[in-house]
């Protein structure tokens, strides 16, 4: 079920989330509304807080071989070198911002039956981990350092 994307502006964008204790139905059925709401809105990545949850859940699609990565209680654990490059955020539709990243980020995480796990991504994979777990603790990319903004014609 796709749900309603909130956007910038919105008090809930600007909390913490909670970790996730239960691995039951309930996240399951969120982490399946949470893809169905990235695809729809052709997005490479969702925080749960974008649809108004604060809980520490992820999902990202970059197009890779990697297909869809659920991130429960997800935490960058190390980042290599820096990459430039504009951004943009579903809940920031028709916006981008040039946002320097890590190229490189390995993060650890729980997969949707708890069981704990560790991937790495390079490139646009890396700046998915860096923006989505930003989302978790409240933070967006217009707040990170090196950003400015561009307007998106495509997207208008
Ligand atoms: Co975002």
């Amino acid at each position: 079920m796709v749900r309603n994307i909130l956007k910038f502006g919105d008090e809930t964008l600007r909390k913490q989330c909670k970790p996730m204790q239960k691995y039951d139905l309930r996240l399951w059925l969120l982490l399946r509304d949470m893809a169905d709401t990235m695809y729809k809105a052709e997005g490479v990545g969702l925080a749960a807080p974008q649809v108004g949850i604060l809980r520490r859940v992820v999902v990202i699609d970059v197009g890779d071989e990697h297909g869809l990565i659920e991130l429960i209680n997800p935490e960058i654990i190390a980042t290599e070198g820096e990459q430039e490059g504009s951004e943009g955020c579903l809940s920031a539709p028709g916006r981008r911002g040039y946002v320097k990243r890590p190229n490189k980020v390995t993060v650890k995480a729980q997969d949707r039956k708890g069981k704990p796990f560790e991937i790495t991504g390079e490139g646009l994979l890396a700046r998915a981990f860096c923006h989505e777990i930003d989302h978790l603790n409240g933070v967006l990319y217009s707040d990170v350092e090196e950003y400015e903004i561009t307007d998106d014609e495509e997207e208008q």
